[in-house]
């Protein structure tokens, strides 16, 4: 395969040796663009020595060849690593005043990006709505990551490793080497590809008055490596997103495909979760969904000056079992899947309360977790036991939350395998 890697000025450049090397290593002919800037980071040298191509940078070189449009009309695929804010702008406009430009102009191959540069400069919305028009356009956008950056700090910026690189640019152009979008969940492919699914995520807030609620701690990370991993294997994916970390949340924004639904209260996450569920083969009830309510909401925040002594009693309701309302509704095909958070008395197992939880719910599985004050919540690290709706342990999963939810997903597979 003619594969041109396109290397704009960022610091990540001498991460995108790894991604030529790892092309040349799998027998493509790869032919390095680097921007003037990029030049400034890794030098000519080192990409005409790894790409065994010659590098050009500017229209004016080897001009007999037509090079400005010639690499463009000869790629099979065009991955540019790392897309920094200023090319993606470029490549928004279509401005073409550098060989990089032209050959993206000329080119009729699938586009892969991956963007890298601080958190700001990801978030400022121009960059966001150059990534919107990109994607409109069929560019496949991998990453960026929640990570360390230059500098220092840390969150959404950071460049995908160029093994996720690497994968996500030969799924675009369907190799055989099609290794899924992440390398977490390499070996697994596209196998979710052509399935609808929702996964609910983060915790619910019941408000009390206009400025407190009740709320619990869940940081949304399971439910967003639910619906991360599910995407990267190729499902269209809604997050119906409760309360979640920003930076846990920009990690699913970014994923072309997972589109993000916002909703607050037990109530409105109920409302979007039935709502996105029509036509989707598989609900995730991975949110942290408060089981009481306040009665009646305070329109006024409640103050100690209008308490008739010192203490105060806040009269709470049930709210609506969304998860097994979803299992006594489901549609032929569909797949139900809750979550369960649990503290097991003494006298108990995991799995006996949540066996119980199970065949009470009536899912087609429930995953069983153990919380306390150090577990289970806010930590990267999660251990899920997985029971059918008649309460059979079917699979157990321990480890990152990314891999605990490749497994969930496997065992959903396994599920409907079976059917
Ligand atoms: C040390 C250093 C690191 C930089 N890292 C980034 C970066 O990671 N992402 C980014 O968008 N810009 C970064 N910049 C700014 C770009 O180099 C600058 O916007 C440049 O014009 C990009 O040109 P290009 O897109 O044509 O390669 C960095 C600049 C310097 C000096």
């Amino acid at each position: 395969m003619f594969v041109v890697v396109g290397v704009t000025g960022g610091i990540a450049a001498y991460k995108a040796v790894a991604v030529v090397r790892a092309f040349v290593q799998d027998g493509h002919d790869v032919h390095v663009i680097p921007t003037p800037d990029a030049l400034r980071f890794v030098g000519t040298a080192t990409w005409e020595a790894i790409s065994r191509n010659p590098v050009t940078t500017s229209v004016h070189d080897d001009v007999a060849r037509v090079r400005h449009v010639s690499l463009g009309q000869s790629a099979d695929l065009i991955v540019i690593a790392p897309a920094t804010a200023n090319s993606l702008a470029k490549m928004t406009a279509g401005l073409a005043d550098d060989l990089l430009g032209t050959t993206l102009l000329a080119t009729t191959a699938p586009v892969v990006v991956a963007p890298a540069m601080h958190t700001e400069m990801w978030r400022h919305p121009a960059t966001q709505h150059n990534i919107g028009i990109l994607r409109g356009r069929g560019v496949e956008v991998v990453g960026p990551e929640d990570g360390p950056l230059t500098g220092g700090d840390s969150g959404p910026g950071r460049m995908s490793e160029p093994d996720v690189i690497v994968a996500a640019a030969l799924a675009a152009v369907g190799s055989p080497a099609d290794a899924g979008a992440s390398g977490e969940g390499a070996e697994r492919g596209r196998d979710l590809q052509g399935l609808r699914v929702v996964v609910s995520a983060g915790g619910t807030r019941e408000p009390i008055d206009p400025v407190r609620f009740l709320g619990n701690r869940s940081s949304g990370r399971q439910g967003v490596a639910v619906a991360c991993a599910a995407a990267d294997r190729g499902a269209e994916v809604t997050l119906v997103a409760a309360h979640i970390d920003a930076n846990v949340l920009a990690a699913a924004s970014v994923s072309p495909r997972v589109r993000v639904v916002r909703a607050g209260t037990a109530a409105e996450l109920g409302d979007a979760v039935r709502e996105a569920a029509v036509g989707a083969d598989v609900v995730v009830m991975a949110a942290a969904v408060a089981d009481y309510r306040v009665a009646e909401v305070s329109a006024h925040k409640l103050s100690k000056e209008q308490a008739d002594g010192p203490e105060v009693s806040l009269h709470l309701v049930q709210t609506e079992d969304i998860l097994a309302g979803l299992a006594s509704g489901r549609a032929p095909g569909q797949t139900i899947v809750g979550f369960a958070a649990e503290t097991p008395a003494p006298d108990e197992t995991l799995l006996e309360r949540g066996r119980r939880k199970a065949v009470r719910k009536g899912a087609d599985l429930l995953a069983v977790n153990r919380v306390g004050w150090a577990e289970g919540f806010e930590v990267d690290v999660n251990a899920l036991l997985v029971l059918d709706r008649r309460g059979e342990l079917v699979a157990e999963a321990r480890g990152d939350k990314r891999a605990v939810a490749d497994a969930l997903w496997d065992g959903i597979r396994k599920i409907r395998a079976e059917r």
